[in-house]
């Protein structure tokens, strides 16, 4: 297993090319099933998470193939996904497959949508909670779909295609929002759904869609009016700015200290966070490229937040945050609301000397004049990210184990921050 090693200190200077939003690639790969046309899509990045999608796309008879610029020893991101589901071979979404990224399950609609019938295997917890699928059922169910559940899988079926209907959730959930717009974009007629996620990856999925010939108002909104279509034509369309990513390399600047532009950076998508990052001392300024993060080496000052849906403060970075806050002049409290146990890396800071107290869904955090570096462990995706913001600003060397969890979400990460001055090595094993 691979391991990271980082020797902290370093201040980041330079800039750092934002790639393609992972979670608006998988979705947007999963649009692939509704239409026997081709679906192009650029700035898809190299992660290991659209590669196992890309395996259960395969899997399902989408044929794949990509082009474009290939990782190598210079940063050269996104790559562009040429998907054809001519022929559905296969509608099984297998445990296997599904049980080692969620996203999978979001082949459930679009495949009862396309084929009147899907057998997909239920996701089951994971690192960061529960996360049930009552939600995505519920709606797919308003559709027309008939669903059974039987031995660990969801058995999805229609006779005579899905027509609208109206969904009022009564959670905001991405995934749900995502399989029920997908599903709806080949109902007959209209469906409404109310309480809809307003992540911006879900715009860009519905952007998507609207190329594809399906109509829908209220994009950005928590109300989406789809109109379905008979059949959807294949387009290209760009995948949009990893926001998540944006913010993460943002809150290793702040903690850091130095000067970092984030190239093909949207502000806009995240802009409670960078708003958070402003209000504790950190400079953030929108530039024609990008934006750009700046601070002098002060302590940050500390806060007082909750995650929330968008446009709230995203749980995905939450956790990166809470490293930032580790060495800040005073105590902050964070509370996750999204998800149940997502508080993983609290063990894992309070090893580089974090002083980090959890009270249910809050912590406190009490800033400590310095980090040192510590042998560490992955657990998650963002929690990991969040032990390289804490290694990069601790005193010493910090081995992180177990990044196959990084290698999931982050698109060279070791080369993006060692180009802007990090010691940072990838130890293969
Ligand atoms: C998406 O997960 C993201 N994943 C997550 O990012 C992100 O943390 C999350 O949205 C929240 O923003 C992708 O986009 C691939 P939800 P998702 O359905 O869709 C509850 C990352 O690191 N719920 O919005 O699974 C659920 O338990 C990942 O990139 C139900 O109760 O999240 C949670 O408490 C991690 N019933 C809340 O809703 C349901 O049927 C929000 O979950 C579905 C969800």
């Amino acid at each position: 297993m691979d391991r990271i090693k980082i020797v902290g200190g370093e201040r980041l200077k330079g800039t750092i090319p934002i790639s393609g939003a992972k979670n608006a690639a998988l979705p947007l790969m999963i649009a692939s099933l509704l239409t026997s046309d081709r679906l192009t899509l650029k700035n898809v990045p190299n992660l290991a998470d659209v590669n196992l999608l890309a395996r259960l796309l395969r899997n399902h008879g989408v044929d794949l193939a990509v082009d474009g610029k290939r990782a190598g020893p210079a940063v050269h991101l996104g790559e562009t996904f040429h998907l054809s589901a001519r022929d559905i071979v296969d509608t099984v979404a297998p445990y296997e497959m599904v049980n080692r990224m969620r996203a999978s399950f979001w082949v459930l609609g679009p495949l009862i949508a396309r084929c009147g019938q899907a057998k997909v295997s239920l996701p089951g917890g994971c690192a960061i909670g529960t996360r049930p699928v009552d939600l995505h059922l519920m709606g797919l169910k308003a559709l027309g779909a008939e669903i059974e559940i039987e031995s660990g899988y969801v058995y999805g079926k229609v006779t005579g295609g899905l027509r609208g209907g109206r969904v009022t959730f009564p959670k905001v959930s991405v995934g749900a929002t995502h399989n029920v717009l997908l599903a709806s974009a080949l109902a007959r007629g209209e469906t409404v759904i109310e309480n809809a996620a307003r992540e911006p990856e879900i715009g860009d999925v519905a952007e998507c869609l609207v190329k594809m010939g399906v109509k829908i108002e209220g994009i950005g909104t928590s109300t989406l009016h789809i109109q379905g279509a008979d059949r959807l034509e294949g387009v290209v369309h760009t995948v949009l700015p990893d926001r998540i990513e944006t913010g993460t390399f943002a809150m290793a600047v702040a903690a850091t200290g130095g000067e970092v532009t984030l190239e093909g950076a949207r502000p806009e998508l995240l802009k409670t966070a960078l708003d958070v990052l402003a209000g504790t001392g950190v400079e953030v300024h929108e530039t024609n490229s990008g934006v750009r993060v700046a601070r002098n080496g002060a302590r940050v000052e500390p806060i007082a937040i909750e995650t929330q849906p968008f446009p709230g403060f995203p749980t995905d970075l939450q956790a990166q945050l809470m490293a930032l806050m580790t060495t800040a002049n005073g105590t902050s409290v964070i509370r996750e609301t999204i998800f149940e146990n997502r508080f993983m890396h609290v063990q894992e800071l309070a090893r580089f000397g974090a002083d980090i107290q959890l009270h249910g869904d809050a912590a406190t955090v009490k800033g400590v004049n310095g980090l040192t570096g510590a042998q560490v462990m992955a657990t998650d995706l963002r929690a990991s990210v969040s032990l390289v913001i804490a290694a990069l600003m601790a005193e010493g060397e910090t081995v992180i184990n177990r990044v196959y969890h990084l290698d999931r979400g982050f698109e060279q990460l070791e080369q993006k921050l060692s180009r802007c001055g990090a010691n940072i090595e990838r130890i293969t094993g």
